[in-house]
């Protein structure tokens, strides 16, 4: 039987969590968040919302900026280990279970929201757009980021000279709007000898165009205020061979669109 988007990151969650907090999600860890927080106005004191926290990472990223943070996430087990590492080392995060498509809390509440890599796993982001610009407060941000629309369509893959560097990346299927289609893998830097110990990642991906993304963001009542597409510097390319690939072309799309005041 198929299995819903929650059931397979509820399936993904234990392992993921161990994963990540051993390091293996490189381009998270050195380059995306990084940007994604380089790029962040000053939340100091704001209250604010992350959609899609998972094992809570980036939510305590934003805590120790200064903001008053809720994370939630549609697979328990993810909340689970966010909430037990804010017992172990408090910030005053609130953790949740829940579906960003319907959220509990009441307008304008927020004043920001933050998604780091969560909105492209997600069906109805149109809907998702409208709701988390229902709980953010006029003149409220939202930054989110998600696998590059035209760089990472359904179809990539790295093409490499006799040495193994990355010269270009040939990509297809741009077009296809998948609906949770599942991609099946591990992060590349986990060992061989450590790959057999795990079950690979079941992932539901929702493909959207360029076109669509700028398009549902227009049609939920937000301003495109600013956009990053993160490449690593010649030093960080050597240091993590990993992400070297994206002095080729990008992996991820940062944005922050406003809430107007009206
Ligand atoms: C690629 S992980 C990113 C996790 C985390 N933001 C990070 O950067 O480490 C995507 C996350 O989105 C969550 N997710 C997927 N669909 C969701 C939905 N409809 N509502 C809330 N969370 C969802 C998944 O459970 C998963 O934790």
């Amino acid at each position: 039987m198929k299995r819903s988007v929650s059931e397979n990151w509820e399936a993904n969650a234990a392992t993921w969590t161990k994963l990540v907090r051993a390091g293996y999600d490189i381009y998270r860890d050195a380059l995306h968040t990084p940007a994604f927080l380089e790029m962040l106005p000053d939340i100091k004191g704001l209250n604010g919302l992350d959609v899609g926290c998972g094992e809570g990472a980036n939510t305590r990223a934003l805590a120790r900026a200064g903001a008053k943070m809720t994370g939630i996430d549609i697979a328990p087990t993810f909340v689970h280990h966010a909430s037990e590492y804010e017992e172990n080392e408090p910030l005053g995060i609130r953790y949740l279970t829940a579906d960003a498509l319907h959220l509990s809390f009441d307008d304008a509440q927020f004043d920001f929201a933050s998604a780091f890599m969560s909105m492209m796993d997600m069906p109805q982001q149109g809907d998702v757009l409208k709701e988390i610009f229902r709980i953010l407060k006029p003149q409220g941000f939202f930054q989110f980021t998600i696998l590059h629309p035209c760089f990472v369509p359904p179809f990539r893959k790295n093409i490499r000279d006799e040495n193994g560097k990355v010269t270009a990346v040939l990509v297809a299927d741009y077009f296809e709007n998948i609906d949770g289609s599942l991609e099946t893998w591990l992060f590349s830097s986990v060992p061989q000898t450590e790959r057999e110990q795990h079950k690979p990642f079941n992932i539901p991906r929702f493909h959207r165009t360029l076109s669509e993304w700028i398009g549902m963001i227009n049609a939920a009542g937000f301003i495109l205020e600013a956009s990053v597409e993160p490449m690593a510097s010649k030093e960080l390319a050597a240091q993590e061979e990993v992400v070297a690939d994206t002095r080729v072309t990008p992996i991820a799309w940062i944005v922050r669109l406003r809430k107007p005041q009206n």
